[in-house]
């Protein structure tokens, strides 16, 4: 059994609400996933987990959720290299469409020269916004799952299972039949 570590930081409770959905979707498939808040997580647990998820609200145009910021330097100092990591963000298209989910971007920025492996990369096709940290250069993909549980709410449950679909995979997990 593979060690999945999904990390994530949150205001308001929403990016744990979505982390718990995630664990479920894994959990269908036959897959455990651990949760830890940020602000419990530390550099060697994440060197020592086989793949990782990080979630990350973005906060105050543009801003990276606190807990997250304070984590940044911890972070630095874990072992990525090679290891498939996934990212998620939650954010506000409408409210916050020219800085939607850039925290994504910014933990991008972070664990890409460190040499992680990453993977979920998602489609933009279906949100509205103008702006974004978090976009690949072809502007095609964000550089992970967004998660607009303000505007789209309705639209969350369906985007998690999906993209688990494609982490499985990507990650190269066994599937329970
Ligand atoms: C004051 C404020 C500022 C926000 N700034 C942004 C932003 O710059 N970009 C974005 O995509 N979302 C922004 N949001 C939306 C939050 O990211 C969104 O509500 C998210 O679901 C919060 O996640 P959390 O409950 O895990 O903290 C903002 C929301 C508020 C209330």
């Amino acid at each position: 059994m593979s060690d999945i570590l999904l990390v994530f930081g949150t205001d308001t409770g929403n990016t744990e609400e979505v982390a718990e959905k995630i664990q479920e979707q894994f959990s269908e498939s036959g897959q455990v996933v651990e949760i830890i808040d940020v602000t419990d997580c530390s550099a060697d647990r994440i060197s020592e987990a086989d793949m990782c998820i990080f979630g990350i609200p973005t906060w105050d145009f543009g801003g990276i959720q606190a807990d997250w910021e304070d984590f940044k330097e911890e972070l630095e100092a874990a072992e990525l290299g090679g290891k498939k990591v996934a990212l998620y963000g939650l954010g506000d298209q409408f409210g916050y469409g020219d800085f939607f989910i850039d925290a994504v971007g910014w933990l991008h920025e972070i664990i890409q020269p460190m040499g992680a492996d990453i993977k979920g990369y998602w489609p933009v096709e279906g949100y509205e916004f103008t702006e974004s940290r978090a976009l690949s250069p072809c502007k095609t993909y964000f550089y992970g799952l967004a998660v607009d549980d303000d505007q789209q709410f309705e639209q969350t449950d369906e985007r998690v299972s999906s993209w688990v679909q494609q982490i499985l995979a990507e990650f190269e997990l066994e599937q329970a039949a």
